[in-house]
């Protein structure tokens, strides 16, 4: 993680003092380094788009999606793949260009496809038959040529925890790889004049560290490629191969460049489409968390801290579940250091506990920190995916501002959330 820093003792990232941020703004506060997202994109055009012809980038925005976040993507000529009617908005309102979004989800409604189909989203993933079915009638209602991708369940296991693993046979997304299934939807689909079928999707888990799922389920689709080709004449123009990339969050974590999961994948898709004389399709990547993850913290006052004599130290922060509930949900382990103690030797170790009524809110179990008082500036790492956009108001409590900082400057992108936005839709 780059852009971290001490400065006269306080935690300094995206080039600001988070104790003064922390200040200015209040907690808890998600904070997002620019700066760290600029890395990242520059990462993806380096080692992936300039480096491969015919390939394309996009962010899966369910990991964070704010219009400032929209207009950052649609800058540097990133696409944006949504899940549902709310994010497809989202990138509307930001006036993202509609040609690079991609439109997912395992059970899309018929509202949001009209939507989608309306607002001319650059390609559909279908994920069932009876989803095709509906943008077929409304494309033709609206004398549209959609542009789809398959999703495909290529029967890959990833090593990750098994709510974020979706690539296997056993799972609710996409279309398994059963042959007459398969080749029913592509005859049909061929003979439609208001869908185009461009290629296939796959994508494997998240939070990987290895590039064995992704080769595996690369070497499943080429022969699927191969032989849709050699039985119903369809020819493969693109390929969609997901995310998952995995970042730091604790000791242990050993997330890889970018390039450790794209030169091998890339080889393997050259090397293959020679072998079996296949078109060489466009290559998509799909990263959420990579791109967002590392470049977001939380920022939370410290306030009551409870010693239970030889048990443990519950030091309690004023967010919690709602604002990261993937510890509660996944186990996730996160580390976090004190803003405005970085100087002091870590001499104590200490249960950081949220403020909801649950006693499973417990944002860290274990975190080796100086000596605490009331008032101190807890930074836990690594939250920028997978937050926000998880956020609930469990307990009412109103969701953070998000700041966005880089080379020293800050900037507030969203809002927090007010007690009167608490009951704004109430009747
Ligand atoms: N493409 C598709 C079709 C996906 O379903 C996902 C994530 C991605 C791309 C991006 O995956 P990433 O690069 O971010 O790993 N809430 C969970 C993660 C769920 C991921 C769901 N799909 C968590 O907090 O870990």
């Amino acid at each position: 993680m780059s852009n971290i820093n001490v400065e006269n003792k306080h935690f300094v990232f995206g080039g600001c003092d988070m104790v003064e941020i922390a200040k200015q703004y209040k907690t808890p506060l998600y904070v997002l380094s620019k700066d760290i997202i600029d890395e990242r994109i520059y990462e993806i055009k380096k080692d992936f788009l300039q480096k491969y012809s015919n390939t394309r980038a996009v962010y899966a925005s369910k990991a964070f999606l704010t219009l400032e976040m929209c207009r950052i993507l649609k800058k540097e000529g990133i696409g944006i793949d949504v899940v549902s009617g709310g994010e497809l908005y989202t990138a509307i309102k930001a006036d993202f260009p509609m040609e690079n979004v991609i439109f997912h989800g395992n059970n899309k409604t018929l509202d949001e496809i009209e939507f989608a189909v309306k607002s001319r989203v650059g390609r559909i993933v279908v994920d069932n038959f009876y989803e095709l079915e509906m943008i077929e009638k409304v494309a033709k209602d609206l004398g549209e040529k959609v542009k789809i991708l398959f999703r495909i369940t290529p029967g890959v296991d990833s090593h990750t925890h098994k709510f974020i693993s979706t690539g296997q046979v056993d799972s609710k997304f996409g279309i398994p790889l059963v042959e007459e299934i398969l080749h029913k939807g592509i005859i049909k689909v061929q003979k439609s004049l208001n869908v185009e079928l461009r290629g296939f999707h796959f994508h494997v888990g998240s939070q990987l560290f290895e590039n064995t799922s992704h080769i595996k389920a690369l070497d499943i689709l080429m022969r699927l490629i191969k032989e849709v080709k050699d039985t119903v004449g369809f020819e493969t123009k693109e390929l969609n191969i997901g995310g998952g990339f995995g970042i730091y969050y604790k000791e242990g974590d050993d997330p890889k460049p970018l390039q450790y999961f794209i030169d091998p994948i890339m080889k393997d898709l050259q090397d293959r489409c020679t072998e079996l004389n296949l078109f060489v399709p466009q290559v998509i990547i799909e990263p959420g968390r990579w791109i967002v993850g590392e470049a977001g913290i939380t920022l939370y006052t410290i306030g009551s801290i409870k010693n239970i004599p030889g048990v443990r130290t519950y030091v309690g922060i004023d967010g919690g579940m709602p604002d990261n509930p993937r510890p509660a949900l996944y186990d996730a382990q996160y580390e976090g250091v004190i803003a405005n103690k970085m100087d002091l030797p870590k001499s104590k170790v200490v249960t950081i506990a949220g403020k909801c009524c649950e006693s499973g809110d417990i944002l860290i179990w274990d975190l080796k920190v100086p000596i605490l008082e009331s008032g101190d500036i807890l930074a836990v790492k690594s939250t920028g995916a997978y937050n926000y956009s998880m956020a609930s108001n469990y307990n009412k409590l109103p969701r953070p501002a998000v700041v966005m900082v880089g080379k020293g400057e800050n900037q507030l992108i969203v809002k927090r959330e007010t007690y009167d936005d608490l009951i704004s839709r109430d009747i």
